[in-house]
């Protein structure tokens, strides 16, 4: 499989270009959570100020179970996608019931709580757990179909199920966590969704397929339905 060739070049391309953000200087199972689900639907520079602002008014599990959902819905003013914030205060009062204000460590238990999904229980278990659990979304799937030249529809879920499995099987045992938030950065600013990705920068350089075939812009393929 191609794709095991990258964890050695993209992990020592992290190390140089990484980029430092604040919930990569201090990381805990809660600030990766609030993160992912901010960094869901919203940019990273747009995301930066809320994150801050969320951590100082919430700071625990508890604080934001607690919290007035009316304090909570002005501080997410402007992020838009609210139910996002309706259900992380939701998975809060669960955790701080269910689970003593700690999260579990299972994808299992992850994927049941509201508003968090395959992604972001990858997520969770890599960055904060060192679990050796794939994040895939969007961009790691953009990433994905071009090194390996699949055409595959990535709008259908059987297919993204398939990526998945393939990225599991080429993940880093060692440092999951920095592995999965290589392939977010990679994609974000190297692997572009545009007709134009910035190849000459990337640590796939040689073995990518969809750049010996000079096919980028036509990957990863969305057939509507
Ligand atoms: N996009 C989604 N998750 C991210 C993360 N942890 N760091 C940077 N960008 C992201």
């Amino acid at each position: 499989q191609i794709l095991k060739q990258l964890a050695q070049p993209l992990l020592a391309w992290y190390d140089i270009h990484r980029r430092i953000l604040p919930w990569r200087e201090e990381v805990s199972p809660y600030r990766t959570w609030v993160s992912e689900i901010m960094l869901q639907q919203t940019r990273v520079a747009a995301v930066l100020p809320y994150f801050q602002r969320f951590m100082e008014a919430f700071p625990t599990v508890e604080a934001l179970a607690q919290a007035d959902t009316e304090r909570l819905m002005k501080l997410w003013e402007g992020l838009g996608y609210y139910s996002r914030a309706r259900n992380l205060q939701k998975a809060a009062r669960i955790l701080t019931e269910q689970y003593g204000g700690r999260f579990p460590e299972t994808y299992r238990e992850l994927t049941a709580l509201p508003g968090i999904g395959d992604y972001t229980a990858g997520a969770i278990l890599s960055i904060a757990f060192g679990q050796a659990v794939p994040a895939v979304d969007g961009n790691v799937l953009r990433l994905a179909a071009r090194i390996t030249g699949s055409r595959l529809d990535v709008l259908d879920a059987k297919n993204r199920k398939i990526f998945r499995s393939w990225m599991a099987a080429a993940m880093s045992q060692e440092r999951p966590g920095a592995y999965n938030q290589a392939l977010m950065d990679l994609g974000a600013t190297v692997c572009l969704p545009s007709g134009a990705p910035l190849c000459g920068d990337c640590p796939a350089g040689d073995f990518c397929i969809a750049r010996q075939e000079g096919c980028q812009a036509r990957l990863p393929v969305r057939s509507p339905k």
